[in-house]
């Protein structure tokens, strides 16, 4: 019996995947450029080696797959696919699908598409998230690619994806790089939701004088809440842990320095690119830049002094509820940006991202899942072309509800010194968004003075450039 579907490369996320896919009954053939890691992964497969063809060589692998072959390509992003994918073309045969799961840029999704689009060959870019947990018991999966050849695989996905209810987190949103650009804007969402966490987090460690272990109480009793979600859940659980070496919390043992791999930059910039404001994600990813200037954080310190960063509201009852609304205002805010990114994404690239299905798939398995997305889900399902989610009728009643709490804390906090972007972030995007009368009239005074670029009325009048007299260049 032939295998349903192939998979290269078994690292942690590749060989969780494989096993996901054997445990769900569908005959899988892997192959890894080292022999000995296929060797290893099968030799540990236990039950599930009658469902695994391991294979030594391209051949061989290839040989073990039912035409048309979906092949997945689970190794790093970036030049090593195009590598990978250039090894096993010539083996391949017209139909057969490759399958980009891991973290590409769409860019080069949407390339690797075209390429092999005279081929006979199809790509599919296959957004996974989950992490490690997730590959191997139940992801969220975003498919882009021809509509066939989600077909081919749609029954393997639908098998391995995580489900909320009973509905399963995969789904095929369109075409070419639709997929791994719908899980860049997870991402950045992630970048967001992550950063305005660890702003609360200062508040209370700096601002209130808060213990880890404290924290980590009020996170659980968040997370039993509105905000209940799995970034939450794990706030809790790394507040909580103690470290082997010192007994300290973890989180105070470590560095403050983040890491990032390229897809909360990416959010920001194509963001930027389409025109599309995604403030909260920006800042998130502009917090981890900073993060990493630790000894320039450290100089500036010095000569600045250390704020004394006294929260100016009480702790209790009240400030908690505060903090928690807030944190539900600012995170209304990333993901009505990342919608609003998504939506403007569809229309440029033609996809007809279908956003509904998006926040469906999200609800379970990925990073951001979350009881939050079921809400998004009917908000969407409810008024499809809403122009901004903070604008359909649900989430403008929860806007209202929580953004006094957000505009409190962030006052709060700005007043005290401590930082706090994509709160505040979140929270400069809702007032200049509901505002019909901005000032943007002046920027456009300044532009017309000095290059002449020339402005509309709010009559309608035909004069597009002002009378600006000396130094004018008009
Ligand atoms: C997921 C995660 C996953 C990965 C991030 C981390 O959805 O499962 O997003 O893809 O953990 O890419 O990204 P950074 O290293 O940039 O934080």
């Amino acid at each position: 019996e032939k295998a349903e579907i192939g998979l290269i490369g078994l690292a942690v996320m590749g060989s969780n995947l494989a096993l996901n896919i054997a445990e769900k009954g569908n005959k899988i053939a892997v192959f890894n450029r080292t022999p000995q890691v296929t060797d290893e992964f099968y030799a540990n497969a236990g039950a599930l080696k009658d469902k695994i063809i391991p294979c030594k060589t391209i051949e061989e692998f290839v040989e073990a797959i039912r035409p048309p072959r979906p092949i997945i390509i689970m190794i790093k992003a970036g030049e090593p696919v195009d590598q990978q994918m250039a090894a096993l073309q010539p083996h391949l045969d017209k139909g057969d699908i490759m399958i980009d799961a891991g973290n590409a840029n769409f860019r080069d999704t949407m390339a690797r598409f075209d390429r092999l689009k005279d081929t006979g060959l199809t790509f599919i870019g296959m957004g996974v998230s989950g992490g490690e947990e997730g590959a191997r018991h139940g992801p969220s999966i975003m498919v882009g690619g021809t509509e066939d050849s989600y077909k081919r695989v749609e029954k393997v996905l639908t098998s391995i994806a995580a489900k909320y209810n009973d509905d399963p987190c995969v789904a095929w949103l369109g075409n070419d790089g639709a997929g791994h650009f719908v899980k860049t804007i997870h991402n950045g969402i992630e970048y967001a939701d992550m950063q305005m966490i660890a702003e609360i987090y200062g508040i209370l460690r700096d601002g209130l004088g808060k213990s880890a272990a404290e924290i980590s109480g009020i996170f659980g009793d968040w997370n039993k809440g509105r905000l209940n979600s799995y970034l939450i859940e794990i706030t809790e659980k790394v507040l909580a842990a103690k470290d082997p070496a010192t007994g300290s919390a973890m989180p105070d043992v470590i560095l403050d320095k983040a890491g990032q791999k390229g897809t909360g930059k990416w959010s920001a910039i194509e963001a930027q690119n389409m025109g599309i404001p995604a403030t909260a994600i920006e800042a998130a990813v502009a917090a981890r830049s900073l993060s990493a200037l630790k000894s320039q954080r450290e100089a500036a310190e010095k000569i600045f002094g250390t704020p004394d960063y006294k929260f100016p509201i009480a702790f209790g009852p009240d400030l908690l509820k505060d903090l928690e609304l807030a944190l539900f205002a600012a995170k209304i805010g990333a993901y009505a940006q990342g919608f609003a990114v998504m939506a403007e994404a569809s229309k440029e690239f033609n996809w007809s991202l279908p956003m509904p299905v998006i926040a469906k798939i999200w609800r379970a398995g990925c990073i951001i899942r979350s009881q939050f997305l079921d809400e998004i889900t009917s908000a969407f399902t409810k008024a499809p072309d809403a122009a901004n989610l903070i604008v359909t009728p649900a989430f403008g009643e929860m806007v209202k509800e929580s953004i006094p709490s957000l505009r409190r804390i962030v006052s709060a906090a700005t007043a005290s010194g401590l930082p706090v972007p994509a709160l505040a972030s979140a929270l400069t995007y809702f007032d200049a968004y509901r505002q019909a009368r901005g000032t943007a009239n002046l920027i456009q005074a300044q532009r017309d003075f000095f290059g002449a670029h020339g402005f509309d009325r709010i009559d309608g009048k035909d004069i597009h450039h002002g009378p600006w007299g000396s130094g004018a260049n008009g």
